[in-house]
């Protein structure tokens, strides 16, 4: 089979898999960009599951990019607590500034123009684009990179990927086809258990699960997380949730953190969220943005 033909079959055969049923999200009942722009920066580090919640809860309190623009970040923090990287929510926030200032209060909608707002690197501003403005682009995450990479047997570095993705997508369905790639991803061809005995396209898959999985080298193909009980994420997690919840003393806050017997560490995590804007320190007391 030539490689068009191959690739139109794995177009085929996974729209005929995944178009009908659809996994029905909130973010897949909308196509306005401030919405989709939110939900895409929520799932680029946190799971469907844990987004659900947090997404309308966001929107219910940040309606529009000025809403979030006129909040100072300590609110959107307390929103964003229980996600995790809360710079996503920073950047979020900066980009909501921007696209008032700049923008209009529209999120806007070319390449360069999203690729310029803080916190939107390559995945974000495509999906964007075509989940809220139905362009005809491929929108290429860790679910679609290690599907690619093990249909074509090989892995993918990411200029090559994003011309592979792009060539594939149906110029009258590519909302749908990004979707089923992204559940396709999340279901079938999944990182641990693909289910390659069932596969809709086993036809056209050079791995078919047997050998090096080929997804492992790719790009954007994310290493095992980091273990999560005892690292510095989830201290500096646990001290943006005590100041949410009232604590403002260093000793407090080191007591959140379960770090009162290091307090060098305590110290040094504490300088970096200041730093990086997301707690303000006045006197020895700690406070949200
Ligand atoms: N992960 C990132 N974007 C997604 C989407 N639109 N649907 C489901 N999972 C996603």
């Amino acid at each position: 089979m030539g490689r068009v033909s191959r690739h139109n079959t794995l177009v085929e055969a996974l729209l005929q898999w995944g178009a009908p049923n659809l996994r029905d999200l909130p973010w897949r009942r909308t196509r306005e960009p401030w919405n989709i722009l939110v939900s895409e920066v929520m799932l680029q580090q946190t799971s469907v599951d844990r987004v659900l919640p947090k997404y309308e809860a966001f929107l219910d309190r940040f309606p529009r990019p000025h809403a979030l623009a006129e909040a100072k970040l300590g609110d959107a923090l307390q929103l964003w607590s229980g996600l995790g990287y809360p710079r996503r929510c920073r950047n979020l926030h900066a980009a909501a500034l921007r696209i008032v200032d700049e923008h209009n209060g529209q999120v806007p909608s070319s390449l360069d123009a999203l690729l310029a707002l803080p916190g939107i690197g390559p995945y974000t501003a495509r999906a964007v684009q075509c989940f809220a403005f139905e362009d005809v682009v491929a929108v290429v995450d860790v679910n679609v990179s290690r599907v690619l990479s093990r249909v074509e047997g090989t892995a993918l570095a990411a200029r090559p990927l994003q011309q592979l993705a792009d060539a594939l997508v149906p110029k009258d369905s590519a909302w749908v086809w990004n979707q089923v790639m992204m559940d396709f991803g999340a279901q079938h061809c999944t990182a641990r258990t693909p289910q390659c005995a069932t596969c809709p396209v086993r036809g056209v898959c050079r791995w078919k699960g047997t050998g090096d999985d080929p997804a492992l080298g790719s790009a954007g193909v994310s290493r095992p997380q980091l273990r999560f009980s005892g690292s510095d994420r989830q201290a500096r997690g646990r001290a943006i949730k005590a100041v949410i919840d009232g604590a403002f003393s260093t000793s407090q806050i080191e007591n959140a953190m379960q770090l009162s017997d290091d307090k060098q560490r305590a110290e040094r995590l504490l300088n970096d969220l200041v730093a990086e804007g997301l707690l303000t320190r006045r006197g020895g007391r700690f406070n949200l943005p």
